[in-house]
């Protein structure tokens, strides 16, 4: 399964929603409808292509911005897409995590977060990844904080620390990220993932989300396959 070839991690920014839905007269909460759809479609589909870990940005920090009638309607969509989408998760062996700070969020998507994860946590084909209320500034404040609070508590000796074990301290321990897609033609990373994009392939595609099919999935794959990674080496 692990061919070189296929991304080990994969990223998605699932970006185009409102577009998708103003171009066709209808309300942006229709758009995320559509999105919520391509996602199950997708996250069903990469495993069999070999990939390992699927991580995807469904809420922002930043996305708090946005009208209290979209927050809301985007709060219950998740509760609603994630039961759908977890039948299929489950059947899968995939174990389902969540990334992003979990102040603001309600207790009822809390409350479906935590029984996901409770579920999926022996499951081993692969791992799916919600980044919800995620900030990747706010992810290393945070891994920072924790720990900050251990060298003061005399638990860590700061020299010990290094690249790898500060990735113990993110949301979640996490191999690379290899390929990021982000549909909608935005050419920007928006606050995702920061650290475990350090030498990520990225990908942009002009398709809007709730667009996105298993086929356009495939001609991403394609793309990274041609690339040539070189890490800062040279090519022999
Ligand atoms: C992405 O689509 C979904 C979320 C950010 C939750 P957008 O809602 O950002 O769609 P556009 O970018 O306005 O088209
Ligand atoms: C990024 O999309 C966040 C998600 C896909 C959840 P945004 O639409 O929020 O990002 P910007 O505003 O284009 O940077
Ligand atoms: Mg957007």
């Amino acid at each position: 399964m692990n061919d070189l070839k296929v991304p080990r991690h994969v990223a998605i920014i699932m970006d185009g929603n409102g577009r998708w839905a103003q171009q066709r007269g209808l309300k942006r909460t229709k758009g995320h409808q559509k999105g919520a759809d391509t996602l199950k479609t997708i996250s069903e589909y990469v495993y069999d292509k070999g990939v390992e870990v699927l991580s995807v940005f469904a809420f922002s920090t930043e996305n708090w911005k946005r009208d209290k009638e979209e927050v809301d309607y985007l709060m219950n969509l998740f509760i609603k897409a994630f039961k759908e989408n977890f039948e299929v998760i489950k059947k899968k062996n995939v174990k389902v995590i969540f990334s992003g700070l979990k102040d603001r969020l309600s207790k009822e998507v809390l409350k479906t977060m935590e029984k996901m994860e409770e579920e999926t946590k022996n499951n081993n084909s692969g791992i799916f990844n919600i980044c919800l209320n995620y900030g990747g500034q706010d992810e290393i404040v945070n891994a920072t904080k924790r720990i900050c609070e251990k060298v003061i508590n005399n638990e860590l000796d700061i020299d010990s620390l290094n690249k790898t074990s500060f990735e113990h301290y993110l949301f979640n321990e996490l191999p690379p990220i290899d390929l990021v897609i982000r549909t909608s033609g935005e050419y920007r990373i928006s606050n995702f993932m920061l650290w475990q994009m350090a030498y990520a392939e990225l990908y942009f595609t002009d398709v809007l989300w709730p667009d996105f099919s298993k086929k356009d999935f495939d001609i991403a794959i394609n793309s990274y396959t041609n690339r040539d990674r070189r890490f800062g080496g040279i090519k022999k």
